[in-house]
Formats: structure tokens, sequence, C-alpha cells
């Protein structure tokens, strides 16, 4: 059994985010020797994302495997547990409803329970800016949550069922709201979700980047750099303790401009293929004056040069084949472009 001081669960560690975490857990010097077990089934993260490391041990199973997840608790009594795993396609959530409030719902109030029972110290859990809708831009963490879309429905759920957790049982929670994060890992295959990674992905296969509608939505597109070391300090920052915090860049860019600058990183063309609009926020970025005052100053890579780092990775790995998800449970107004996929 490893020692309760030391041990670390990370949900969704093979995933983009959460590869970005562990490796800023493992150069923290309050979390040296501490042992982490990544829970990920693979659905969306890759074996090869989890470092290499004695101290990184990889767990293959579901967090909705009740009984795993119970398991793991018994065997661990994690101290902290950073829950990123999720299935994280916005968009696609209105037609997978069922399987988005499982697996990003139910599957979160799994651990949520687990982590009362064995007493964890803090929760680190990934919300999204979608929990705001299309509330007014910049979106602050005093503008009431209106989510849209059942993806961002669950993620708020969540972020209820934390509160009401710490009010009755005591569990400390830290909610990030990331919004937008691009890097390095990322999956590059999902053909529902990360705008840059779709776009570097098609570039690679001379195809066209896909814009729904007139492509003026704005999104502040967030270097993972300049995120993950923030994920990853939460439980060791007292201030940040059952709060919640917006987390990304402050700067928005229009996804056509976005696509230019992901072009001129891959050194080709910018041809653009407009697909009908579909339902979204027109805007979505938010301030991030809470995250500075509780984390202190950030660092905010410019998107040129993250979009280079992301180019240089994207390059060395070579393109993803696109894997379609395979259970829609509601085809009626599926995008167009989704459709082929049926
Ligand atoms: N990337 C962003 O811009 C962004 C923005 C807002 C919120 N988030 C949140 O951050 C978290 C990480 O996102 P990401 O971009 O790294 O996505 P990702 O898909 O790369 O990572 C998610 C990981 O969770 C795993 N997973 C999914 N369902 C699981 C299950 N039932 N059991 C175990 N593992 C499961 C996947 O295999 C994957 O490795 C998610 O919770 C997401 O909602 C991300």
């Amino acid at each position: 059994m490893s020692d309760r001081e030391t041990s670390i669960l990370v949900t969704g560690g093979a995933g983009f985010l959460g590869a970005h975490v562990i490796r800023a857990l493992l150069q923290t010097p309050a979390f040296d020797g501490a042992s982490i077990v990544v829970l990920d089934d693979l659905s969306g993260g890759f074996r090869e994302n989890v470092p290499d490391d004695p101290r990184v041990t990889l767990v293959v199973g579901s967090i909705t495997d009740v009984a795993l997840v119970e398991q793991l608790f018994a065997e661990y009594r994690f101290r902290h547990v950073y829950h990123l795993a999720a299935y994280a396609a916005e968009g696609l959530s209105h037609f997978i409803r069922r399987f988005n409030y499982t697996n990003n719902l139910l599957g979160s109030v799994t651990l949520i329970n687990a982590a009362v029972r064995y007493q964890s110290e803090c929760f680190v859990f990934t919300s999204s800016l979608a929990v705001y809708g299309s509330a007014p831009v910049p979106m602050s963490e005093d503008t009431p949550p209106q989510p849209e879309d059942p993806y961002g429905i669950a993620k708020y759920a969540v972020e209820c069922d934390l509160r009401a957790a710490h009010e009755i049982f005591g569990l400390d929670s830290v909610v990030f709201r990331p919004h937008n994060a691009y890097g390095e890992y990322q999956n590059i295959g999902d053909p529902y979700r990360n705008v840059v990674g779709i776009f570097m992905n098609r570039l690679m296969q001379s195809l066209p980047m896909p814009i729904f509608g007139d492509g003026n939505q704005q999104r502040a597109f967030t270097y993972v750099g300049d995120i993950a070391p923030i994920i990853a300090r939460a439980p060791l920052v007292d201030k940040a303790r059952n709060q919640v915090f917006n987390l990304g860049s402050n700067r928005p860019w229009t996804v056509k401009e976005l696509a230019q600058e992901v072009a001129a990183a891959m050194g080709v063309p910018a041809v653009v293929e407009h697909l009908q609009p579909r339902r979204e926020a027109v805007a979505a970025y938010a301030s991030h004056d809470r995250c500075r005052q509780v984390f202190g100053e950030q660092t905010e890579t410019q998107l040129a040069e993250g979009l280079a780092r992301m180019a240089a990775w994207v390059r060395s790995v070579g393109s993803r084949s696109t894997t379609p998800f395979t259970h829609i449970e509601v085809q009626e107004q599926l995008p167009p472009a989704w459709q082929q996929w049926l």
C-alpha cells in the first residue's frame, strides 16, 4: 500500500491536459516522492502521453466503474484527486446526452463519493467555460452560470455537487473553468473538438480547415503550458480551496484569424472550408483576475509561439486518422458535417 501522504489520483491523465498536469506534478517540489496513479480508459487519451516514470502508474479503466474506483481508493487512500477525465466534445454533447451525463456527471459523482469516504484532502476539478453558455463577455466568476448544452450542464452539476459535499462532509475542492487549450499531446484525431488539432491534422493531410459558419466566433486560445502548472499547484494554495477560477488566455481571436495563424505555424497556405453554422456561443472568453489574485501572475504564451510549439510536436508524431464517435443517440439536427460518420 502507498503512503497516504503522498498518493495522488489523476483521472484522464492519458489525455492532453492530464499529460501536462502530471509533468507539472512531477516537477513540484512539494510533491517530491509522491506516487501518482493515473486512471484513464484511453477513450480519448493515449498510453504514450503518460510519462515513463517510476512514480507514475497507469490504471486502464473507467471512472464509471464503481468497484474499480473503490478498489483504488481503498488501496492508495489518495490525498489529492485531480479529476480531469471527461468526454469534452461540447458541440456533440446534444446528440450523446445519456453518454455525456453517465461519463461526465455520474463518473464524477463516483469519484466524489470515494473522496468523501476515504477523506481525501483536496479534489481538483476541471470544469469548463461552457458553464456560462452565451453569457456576456468577458465572463467572470460572478457571471451567473447558464449552461446551454449537456456538456456544460454536467460540468456545472459537478461544481454544485462539490459545493454540497464541502458543506456536508468538509471535502475541499478547487474548480477550474479552463477554455480553448491547445498544445502538445492534444488528440488531433477527434473530429468534434479541439479546433487547433483539427486544423493541424487536416493541413497535414492537405485538406481544408473546416469552419462552422463565417468564422467570426471569438475564443481565447490558451497554450497548455500556461495553465497546467496552476492546476497542479491548486491543493497547495490555501486561498484557492473551495473557490472557482476561470483559467486561460485573455486575448480573444476569431476562428477565421486562428485558421491564418495555424496555417502560418504549419508553413502552408490557409485553405478553409465554410460549413453550415452550428448552435454555439458567438463569443466566449473570460476574465482571469481572480486566478491572478490567488495564484499570482501567469505566463501568457503568444498564440504564434504556442502554435509553433504544437506544430513542431504534431509534425513529429504525424497526422492521426479521424476517430468518429460511434454511438450517436439523437440524429435530429446533427450538423451535416458530422452525418458522414453515422
Ligand atoms: N482542453 C480544453 O480546452 C478544456 C477546456 C475546458 C475544460 N476542459 C476539461 O479538462 C479535462 C481534460 O480535457 P482534455 O482537453 O485534456 O481532454 P482529453 O480527451 O485529451 O482528456 C480526457 C481524458 O479522459 C479520459 N476519459 C474519458 N472518459 C473517461 C472515463 N469514463 N474513465 C476514465 N478516463 C476517461 C480520456 O481517455 C482522456 O485521456 C476535461 O474534463 C475537460 O472537460 C478542457
